[in-house]
């Protein structure tokens, strides 16, 4: 065996193997890392002969593949506490957001922030993401909805990633919210995001995929459905916000799309979710804004499994519906509030947070040829992961076969 980079011995490996519905685990084994992938696993027998530059004793240490968070708008000016007030007295997150709150309001705090000022702030935010074992994570814009302040927010998270500590994947979020200077001009509006908008940030390098908020307070089926053909026809991948407060056929419209996810999801019907199977998109939960808006409706976890739609989750990390910045809380959230067991929640961190990035072949789970990221947990049981509230069970985060 050629020489590795790192041998990490003494380890519980939580695998999350597509093909082990427990999870995978292996006791007391030992990982290698060659060229940022991974190329050894496995006991006594595997590690035969294995020779390494450093060689790391885990002491029974739990790890898991490092944490993927696939759905957040971390790059953003100012905040919505004010809001978070008006809520707690009885206004709804859509009255607020008709009333020229909401998004909009986040709108004019991102355009007037100085692009140093919103990285950052950014920076402080994803460093909490980072402090619980999240190696990738997907940052969206939207909060500028006009070319150059949509590029502004992509530079920034471009930059954010651009340290190594962890990977960014960037979504262009123009169709989040109608911009006030368009309020009379909606057409216009989806116009520019499916056509401008996309090509300069194609242009400028700072686009890996496309979202849109599809909803009664946000965009109709037809403006999503122009955007996600605009997107598709310049060879980009395209998800969805998808029937979050009302049943839009939102979910339905990504499958159509071939949408690598459909996020939230507490209003889609059964005939959506064999939909999503069909076209093999992920439904990526968010209970901190079902939690932050004090919902009732929850999403369709039983006809999700039944259905064999990978089911991921995430931090939502934004200003307004979720301010959560704890990926471990969104998992204990997700099993608290959502029914998911531990096992699925923290695959719906890894390997299926994967999928809803389309990288799947490339990381989410601990195998050979994979790349060697990982998070490294002083716990008994995996499930501790998903139980303790505030907790820092994190030791390590490994990115790339490197120890941060
Ligand atoms: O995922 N729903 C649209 N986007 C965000 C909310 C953004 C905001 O309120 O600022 C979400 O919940
Ligand atoms: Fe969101």
């Amino acid at each position: 065996m050629a020489t590795l980079d790192t041998l990490w011995l003494n380890a519980n490996l939580l695998t999350m193997r597509e093909d082990a519905p427990d999870g995978g685990p292996l006791h007391r084994v030992g990982i290698g890392a060659r060229d940022g992938r991974i190329a050894v696993i496995g006991g006594i027998d595997a590690l035969a002969g294995a020779i390494a530059h450093e060689v790391v004793d885990l002491d029974g240490a739990w790890v898991t593949p490092g944490l993927i968070d696939c759905h957040t708008h971390l790059v953003f000016g100012g905040d919505r506490s004010n809001e978070f007030e008006l809520r707690l007295v009885g206004r709804s997150y859509a009255e607020i957001a008709k009333a020229g709150g909401g998004i909009r309001a986040t709108v004019r705090a991102t355009r007037e922030t100085a692009e140093a000022e919103l990285l950052a702030a950014a920076a402080g935010r994803l460093g909490r993401l980072l402090a619980e074992g999240v190696t990738t994570v997907e940052i969206k814009s939207g909060y500028g909805l006009d070319v150059s302040s949509e590029l502004k927010m992509l530079r920034v998270a471009t930059a954010l990633g651009a340290t190594g500590e962890v990977q960014v994947v960037r979504t262009l979020l123009g169709l989040h919210a109608l911009p006030d200077e368009f309020a009379a001009a909606r057409e216009a509006y989806v116009e520019l995001c499916a056509g401008p908008m996309l090509d300069a940030a194609l242009a400028a390098g700072l686009v890996d995929m496309v979202d849109a908020f599809c909803e009664t307070i946000a965009f109709s089926t037809g403006e999503t459905a122009r955007v996600l053909a605009a997107a598709r026809a310049r060879g980009l991948p395209v998800r969805l916000h998808a029937d979050q407060l009302s049943d839009m056929g939102a979910a339905a419209l990504a499958a159509e799309h071939g949408a690598l996810s459909a996020d939230h999801l507490e209003h889609t019907g059964t005939a959506a979710v064999r939909a999503m199977a069909k076209a093999g998109t992920v439904a990526v939960l968010l209970p901190g804004a079902f939690y932050m808006l004090n919902e009732t409706k929850r999403p369709p976890v039983a006809a999700l499994r039944r259905e064999g739609v990978p089911i991921a989750v995430a931090t939502d990390a934004n200003p307004g519906s979720s301010p959560l910045l704890s990926p471990l809380l969104a998992l204990n959230m997700a099993c608290v509030l959502f029914g998911l067991s531990p096992i699925e929640a923290l695959r719906g961190m890894t390997l299926n947070a994967a999928k809803a990035l389309g990288l799947a072949h490339d990381r989410g789970s601990l195998e050979l040829g994979k790349r060697c990221d990982l998070a490294i947990w002083r716990i008994g049981r995996p499930a501790e992961l998903c139980y303790w509230m505030g907790a820092a069970p994190l030791e390590r985060r490994v990115v790339a076969g490197r120890m941060r």
